[in-house]
């Protein structure tokens, strides 16, 4: 690729050409993708007026260029291992030549059940090769893929599959996670009942552990009698650069979740370019990324960006601490990775066990490590580097959100200096700015805000499936002509940045997004629930914790507690669950019926010293009443 940059310099060169010639420089990238028909215009629509588009009027199709363009030089070569929960079952392997076979053969099996291009295909799968294969099948014939992670609930799922109106949905009988088997087909089946009359004509079911599940006549299909029938030619739909790719719900600070959409070409170089430049693999490099395939993470970095590059990409069905707190280390040892990229939540438990799990396993073949998914302490940060990264490994921290596509603000490893807890540089193409709370943009190096980006950039989010209105609200409309991030962040003395957290009711639990105003719906659910507020708190292993503050009717009784636990499992997921709940006897609310939150913020954090300004209360008293019963 020759739009690798190999040093400091050509990252410095790299920046000024995407800012001064933005056309000429994405061009030039882009030629470097097979593409079926050359676009007319590299950029088009601003961010203002919330219509971006870049390679217009190109056509291709983005598994030629994970896949089909390697057959030549790579063929042979491993693209994706896979590895088992259970330590025992032996790894699985996929060359290139394989890997395109299989999704062909998925691709055309989705075909002959009259899939097609701009169909939306719901995945609800554990993390099995046929997730990743499912997702590049979607993308061959031009259907739209809208993964939901496996963790969701019924109810979570139904409400994906609604809102995109889905046609197909695959799933596993069952998954294996940990010490725990997720019942998967069971859950969908809930779903599509609890949906009634919907969209889905067929479900797919993939087994994976042989667990006894029902199978609707008509309506259910095993995978393991279509798949081996479809043939293993299917050419790839030609697709336009800004067809839709996929749609991934994530949360926002209000209401439902929202379908991201991302369109083909943008993404496409956007995954590609990033993953390159960051992670700076060489051709016998080994790549691990511990995400599932259900978040972001597990699309740009598992499956588009590694294959996009030719790479070698591993993924992994169990969990960190299954069967000890040794097995990430021993699958990297296993497989030899050179290339690690997990979350801090990860490096904070694993750091809090046993070194013996670490010192056992030969961890030499590391050469880059990286961040994800929330800001990295300290101390994980030096732990990372020191135990794992052995002090000679650079650690990519990398800022990015669902909605950007991928990576924008991080070190490329080896290339640009990283520097403890900062993301460090924007990736060429990104321009970030601060904004103060009067909306101007703060011109000093060394200054605090809210960060937005003020160009567009390929692998920018297009829209919110069926509600562009809440796009533009949500993104555009709060700095008007920028993208509006929803985080805070710090630039230092030398214009590195500091991702400091969500700035919106949105919080990042292990990782995850969770939005507050979701949990508080679903904690209405209960029956003697008059009002709740959640917040979010420091905590030690999650990086935020739930804290919930929950206001029950009179006869609210002993069992509350555990049935609010099992509403929100059962409306959203047990991710969402929240850590404390506090039952309390009103809320600390303005005379205009707005809940300080910023007070509910102190006293779960148990700061409980200074609650600022709290004269415009309705009921000042209840911050004391509040304070005293909080856990
Ligand atoms: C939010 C986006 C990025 C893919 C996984 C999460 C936080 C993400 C970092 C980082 C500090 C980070 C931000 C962001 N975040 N990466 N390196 N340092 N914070 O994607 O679920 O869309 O969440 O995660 O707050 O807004 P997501």
């Amino acid at each position: 690729m020759d739009w690798k940059i190999n040093s400091l310099e050509e990252y410095a060169v790299a920046y000024q050409e995407s800012r001064n010639n933005p056309d000429k420089f994405w061009g030039d990238i882009a030629e470097s993708f097979t593409w079926h028909k050359k676009w007319n215009e590299v950029q088009s629509g601003t961010i203002k007026d919330a219509n971006v588009k870049w390679f217009e009027g190109g056509e291709l199709n983005i598994t030629e260029n994970c896949l089909d363009r390697h057959l030549e030089d790579r063929s042979d070569k491993v693209a994706l291992i896979f590895e088992a929960n259970n330590p025992e079952e032996e790894a699985k392997e996929y060359t290139y030549k394989e890997l395109h076979e299989a999704v062909c053969k998925a691709a055309n099996m989705m075909k002959d059940l009259g899939v097609g291009k701009g169909d939306r295909v719901c995945l609800y799968m554990s993390m099995v090769p046929e997730l990743l294969i499912s997702v590049l099948a979607c993308a061959r014939i031009g259907a739209i893929h809208s993964v939901v992670f496996g963790g969701f609930s019924a109810h979570a799922l139904a409400g994906r599959i609604e809102d995109c109106e889905c046609k197909l949905l695959i799933t596993n009988d069952a998954g294996f996670r940990g010490s725990k088997v997720t019942h998967l087909k069971e859950i969908a089946d809930n779903a599509l009942n609890d949906l009634g009359k919907t969209s889905v004509e067929h479900v797919i079911v993939h087994k994976r552990v042989g667990n006894n599940i029902e199978m609707k006549e008509g309506r259910d299909i095993w995978w393991h009698d279509i798949y081996p029938k479809a043939s293993s030619d299917c050419k790839a739909e030609v697709m336009n650069a800004e067809d839709p790719l996929f749609i991934l719900y994530t949360s926002g600070s209000t209401g439902q979740p929202k379908g991201v959409l991302h369109t083909t070409a943008g993404y496409m170089v956007w995954a590609a370019y990033t993953f390159g430049n960051v992670f700076q693999m060489n051709e016998e490099d080994k790549y691990w990324c511990t995400a599932d395939i259900g978040w972001i993470t597990g699309h740009t970095y598992i499956t588009y960006g590694p294959l996009l590059n030719g790479a070698t990409t591993t993924m992994f069905e169990g969990v960190p601490t299954y069967p000890d707190a040794g097995r990430f280390w021993e699958i990297v040892d296993k497989h030899k990775i050179t290339h690690f990229y997990t979350a801090p939540t990860a490096v904070r438990a694993l750091m809090a066990c046993d070194s013996e799990f670490v010192k056992k396993q030969d961890l030499s073949t590391l050469k880059v490590l990286g961040s994800v998914g929330e800001p990295i302490n300290a101390e994980a940060w030096n732990w990372y580097n020191k135990e794992i990264g052995k002090e000679k490994c650079p650690i990519v921290d990398t800022w990015w959100q669902t909605e950007t596509g991928g990576i924008l603000i991080s070190s490329l490893a080896g290339v640009t200096e990283g520097k403890r807890c900062f993301a460090t540089l924007p990736l060429p193409g990104v321009f970030p700015a601060l904004m103060d709370t009067e909306g101007n943009i703060i011109e000093e190096r060394e200054a605090e805000g809210n960060l937005c980006i003020t160009r567009p950039w390929p692998g920018m989010l297009r829209t919110i499936w069926g509600d562009h209105e809440r796009f533009k609200q949500t993104y555009t409309s709060a700095y008007p002509g920028t993208y509006f991030t929803g985080d805070g962040c710090r630039r230092d003395e030398n214009g590195l940045y500091r991702i400091t957290g969500r700035v919106d009711d949105v919080l990042n639990v292990s990782g995850h997004r969770i939005g507050t105003a979701e949990v508080e719906n679903a904690i209405g659910q209960h029956p003697h629930v008059i009002e709740s507020a959640i917040v979010g708190y420091p905590h030690d292993i999650k990086g935020q914790g739930i804290y919930a503050y929950i206001i029950a009717s009179e006869n609210h009784h002993e069992d509350m507690i555990k049935e609010i636990l099992e509403v929100v499992t059962s409306e959203i997921g047990p991710i969402a669950k929240p850590d404390k709940i506090q039952i309390v006897p009103g809320l600390p609310k303005t005379r205009s019926g707005k809940i300080m939150r910023r007070i509910l913020r102190k006293i779960a954090a148990k700061e409980f010293d200074n609650f600022g300004d709290t004269s415009t209360l309705l009921d000042p008293s209840i911050v004391e009443t509040i304070k005293d019963g909080s856990l």
